[in-house]
């Protein structure tokens, strides 16, 4: 423990000098703080330092491969090539639920593992389990059998995967020390070089319902991510999109859920769908080495076929879910969120719409979210909609006033006219 404790001393030394860490320099902190042999202080000093130093490609490199390599890689080979995607969080991003089915229709196969929701983020583990009697819970060898029938499964993220990042991740989260694009990379490209898969999309998100503020942060942590990808030989892209607004129109995984059906039935086109065709379409174009606009034409054709809706109905079933929600018309009781004043919309608050939308759907469980109406740029009129609250139904609605009033602060009105327009899709990264 001495021995260790002047390694360490030496180590975090080190890096407040601004010298290089070496391989096993960084694979020492790691083990030796999964271990228990570095206490929660001294990592978090650490981690300190490595924030205030930065950390080069190499040592974010080491890193990843440190905490990839702190528990079990997946062994996929029996359903080579597998592609995956991972998003680094929003808000009504319910891409996921759009681009397996998508990607499985069109014969790639996609094994999905997701986490619950954080923050204010939702996760896809979460809002699978709206389809009714859905297992996610599943076991490697359970979720590989049921992606060999259909090509694409729901996973929840296995607790053996990159148990270092869940150490480490946890800390940094306790301590305010999420924000940093070399941590973020290694945490975020650990899980997925754990994960086994050969054809990764990373979709990177920048604004207010994001992890990254601005379109130069989330260009950095891109690069950094494929570069880490690359050295591993998988195929990558990287895509930057823009979070400064709810992806789709709801938020809430009951809305997100019957949402993402309406688009497959064909009922719906919006941003969701913009985005999940794209997204689609760059894992098609890499799976099966063909041009993009190729891929589009093809992930088009599923979708407007409705091949899509009809895999997503497959691999719910197989997975044991209900399909009655396909069938039924969605009910809610819906009180309208006014404006209070014309004008226009200046800026949407999404990182809040999240928080909010989580937190009142903890606290009140008859509330499922909010639909989104007014949209940045847009003008509207005092009393016009902004956005529509769904309740299950209208019994112990008293609290409504209180959730009007919190979700009201989120939208930004004035009378400025011009205003930057709205991109969601800002550049890619291969
Ligand atoms: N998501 C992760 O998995 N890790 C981070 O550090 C941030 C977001």
């Amino acid at each position: 423990m001495s021995n260790n404790f002047n390694s360490f001393s030496k180590i975090i030394q080190k890096k407040s000098n601004g010298i290089e860490l070496k391989n096993n320099e960084i694979n020492f902190v790691v083990k030796n703080y999964l271990a228990d042999e570095i206490s929660d202080e001294q990592m978090a000093s650490f981690l300190k330092t490595v924030i205030n130093k930065g950390l080069s490609k190499n040592e974010t490199y080491y890193l990843t491969k440190a905490m990839q390599q702190s528990g079990e890689t997946l062994d996929l080979s029996e359903l080579y090539p597998v592609a995956d995607k991972h998003s680094s969080g929003g808000v009504s991003d319910s891409t996921t639920l759009l681009i397996v089915p998508i990607l499985a229709s069109l014969g790639v196969k996609i094994l999905k593992m997701s986490g619950k929701g954080l923050g204010f983020t939702g996760g896809t583990a979460d809002k699978v389990l709206c389809f009714q009697g859905l297992n996610n819970n599943l076991s490697i060898e359970q979720a590989i059998n049921i992606t060999k029938q259909t090509n694409g499964c729901f996973i929840t993220q296995s607790e053996n995967l990159a148990p270092a990042d869940k150490k480490i991740y946890e800390l940094r989260d306790k301590n305010g020390l999420i924000e940093s694009i070399p941590l973020i990379a290694s945490s975020i490209i650990s899980k997925k070089l754990a994960s086994g898969s050969d054809i990764i999309l990373l979709d990177v998100k920048f604004g207010s319902g994001a992890f990254m503020k601005n379109l130069n942060e989330a260009t950095e942590l891109a690069n950094l991510m494929i570069d880490i990808l690359k050295q591993e030989s998988k195929k990558a892209c990287a895509v930057i999109t823009s979070m400064e607004e709810p992806l789709g129109d709801f938020v809430g995984d009951e809305l997100e859920v019957f949402e993402s059906i309406s688009i497959l039935m064909g009922n719906k086109k919006n941003n969701l769908l913009k985005l999940s065709e794209y997204l689609s379409a760059l894992i098609l174009s890499m799976a099966k080495n063909i041009n993009l606009n190729e891929a589009k034409k093809q992930v088009r054709e599923t979708i407007e076929s409705k091949k899509a809706l009809e895999k997503l109905k497959q691999i719910v079933k197989v997975q044991g879910g209900s399909l009655n929600i396909f069938d039924e018309e969605f009910k809610s009781f819906k009180v309208n969120l006014k404006a209070e004043n014309s004008g226009y919309i200046q800026k949407i608050n999404t990182e809040n719409i999240g928080f909010l939308t989580r937190k009142h759907k903890g606290t009140f469980n008859n509330f499922l979210g909010i639909e989104i109406k007014a949209r940045t740029g847009r003008k509207v009129s005092e009393n016009s909609n902004l956005a529509i609250l769904h309740f299950k139904d209208n019994a112990n609605l008293i609290n409504v006033k209180d959730i009007e009033k919190d979700y009201k602060r989120c939208f930004e009105i004035s009378n400025i006219k011009s205003i930057k327009q709205f991109k969601l899709i800002e550049k890619i990264i291969k």
